[in-house]
């Protein structure tokens, strides 16, 4: 389908200018770049909803607990421009490090118990700190009427739902379902990183969530986890960090299982990329 080429914004003033130029609902998605189908499912998702869509492509340094993390992260503008121009995507907002946040490069602290403790919390110090920082930035920037995120970052989502609700923010937070390539392995921006061989590791992952959601209720919840991790997990070469089953709204992880919905969420290294995933089970 052919689509309008999207406006390419690059200044808080080229943003505001369009902004004002718009009167219907504004659907944002924002991205850190090196887009793939998860975030195109994304844009589609705002454009079935809202009037016009906003994307923006801006890899956020305060939420890299790793620096190196940080310069690794792989970065494809002209690549991602064009992916969103065939995805009815109206504008994308490029800002520079200074655009946004000025002259001072640092995160406000956060602390919404469980939801920033555990998990990413745990595993990422700080990380919680910069993704509010830079989407309550974004937020006031971009002013949409909702903002769309992926369940892949689970957390994120939540973290960001329940901060916009404390905040009293005019602004809805819809989370779309996690995109998978045909083999199940979810997509994320990190997978550009992994050899062929570390893709075929890294489907240990995703297989690990669906055997784990196969099995509730069945045997053992602490039993599962360890057949996993000895199973699936160390033969693969992943290094796990967590792979859990958690209440869905605090993210307490459950000891056995539950009678109700829950989430599972991994965290684990395929050589030097860290990825994660999630399912949510009813
Ligand atoms: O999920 C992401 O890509 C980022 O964490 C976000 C929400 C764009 C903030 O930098």
């Amino acid at each position: 389908m052919n689509h309008k080429t999207p406006e390419i914004l690059r200044t808080r003033n080229e943003l505001h200018v369009w902004r004002n130029q718009q009167h219907g609902s504004v659907g944002f998605v924002p991205t850190m770049g090196a887009l793939h189908d998860g975030h195109i499912s994304l844009v589609h998702e705002a454009k079935a909803t809202c009037d016009v869509v906003l994307a923006s492509i801006f890899v956020n340094p305060t939420q890299f607990n790793d620096k190196k993390d940080l310069e690794k992260y792989p970065r494809t503008e002209a690549q991602d421009i064009a992916l969103l121009s065939n995805s009815a995507c109206d504008a994308i907002f490029i800002p520079s490090v200074e655009e946004v946040y000025q002259n001072n490069v640092a995160s406000l602290d956060f602390n919404f118990g469980s939801l920033t403790r555990l998990w990413e919390g745990k595993f990422r110090p700080g990380h919680f700190n910069g993704v509010i920082t830079v989407v309550s930035k974004l937020f006031e920037l971009t002013q949409p009427t909702v903002a769309f995120f992926g369940k892949k970052d689970y957390q994120q989502l939540l973290v960001i739902s329940h901060w916009t609700k404390i905040n009293q923010l005019p602004i809805a937070i819809v989370g779309c379902e996690t995109i998978r390539n045909h083999e199940g392995l979810a997509m994320s921006s990190r997978n550009s990183r992994l050899s062929e061989v570390e893709k075929t590791a890294a489907l240990a992952i995703s297989k690990s969530l669906y055997f784990l959601r196969e099995r509730k209720g069945i045997d053992s919840l602490q039993e599962t986890l360890a057949f996993i991790k000895n199973q699936f997990i160390e033969p693969a070469g992943v290094r796990l960090e967590y792979l859990c089953c958690a209440d869905s709204e605090s993210l307490e992880p459950f000891k056995e299982w539950p009678s109700g919905s829950c989430v599972l969420l991994v965290a684990g290294w395929v050589g030097g990329v860290r990825l994660i995933d999630e399912l949510e089970v009813n």
